[in-house]
């Protein structure tokens, strides 16, 4: 008989981020279980306001839980018309739920190393409320922007094993840069001196 996960849907984020310990405490992770859960819990800014620390010319990242070193949990705030540049996720596997808001999420085959030209879009897609993206290397790269003019966007951001190295890619040429990601906050507290602000990423 096959065996059935059970998952208890988190009334709070912390309860959620209890859940994902319960998982990430195994050997295995099942990349579903993960999405299921995050998915499950129903987005209440009471649970996050602390974290989400908005910047009026660059989308910031808090971090939230360091997850026992398994993984990284952060909550991405993105003001009208912020958006991140092309990237690649490191090797790691990265949950993407929106919190608040919408954000659209652009897919990009890796560019040829061979040959110099644009790099090749291959889908996009509108985030909703509470609904989870899910992304690795395998699957290409990304970018993600709050396109409304209107509304802020806030995301949290599951990234196992964490990283903090990244690589971007420009649109027209598919050159790549690599680059360190920094933290606006990090356990709900501003980051004193912020060192000179990183590129865009993540
Ligand atoms: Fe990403």
């Amino acid at each position: 008989m096959e065996q059935q996960k059970e998952m208890v849907k988190p009334k709070t984020m912390d309860e959620l981020i209890q859940g994902l310990y319960r998982i990430y405490s195994s050997k295995d992770i099942d990349v579903k279980e993960v999405q299921d859960l995050m998915e499950s819990y129903d987005s209440n800014p009471q649970d996050w306001k602390q974290y989400a620390k908005f910047d009026p010319y660059r989308y910031t990242r808090n971090l939230v839980d360091k997850g026992n070193g398994k993984f990284n949990l952060i909550v991405l705030c993105w003001g009208e018309g912020h958006g991140s540049s092309i990237h690649d996720h490191t090797n790691s596997h990265c949950f993407m739920k929106m919190l608040q808001g919408q954000l659209k999420e652009t897919l990009f085959d890796w560019p040829d190393d061979k040959s110099e030209g644009s790099m090749v879009q291959r889908s996009e897609r509108i985030l909703l409320e509470n609904t989870v993206a899910y992304i690795n290397d395998s699957m290409g790269l990304h970018r993600v922007e709050n396109v409304s003019h209107t509304e802020g966007s806030v995301s949290l951001h599951l990234y196992s094993p964490p990283f903090d190295l990244c690589q971007t890619f420009d649109q027209r040429t598919g050159h790549k840069n690599t680059v360190k990601m920094t933290f606006t906050s990090e356990f709900g507290q501003k980051i004193k001196s912020p060192s000179t602000a990183s590129q865009e990423n993540n």
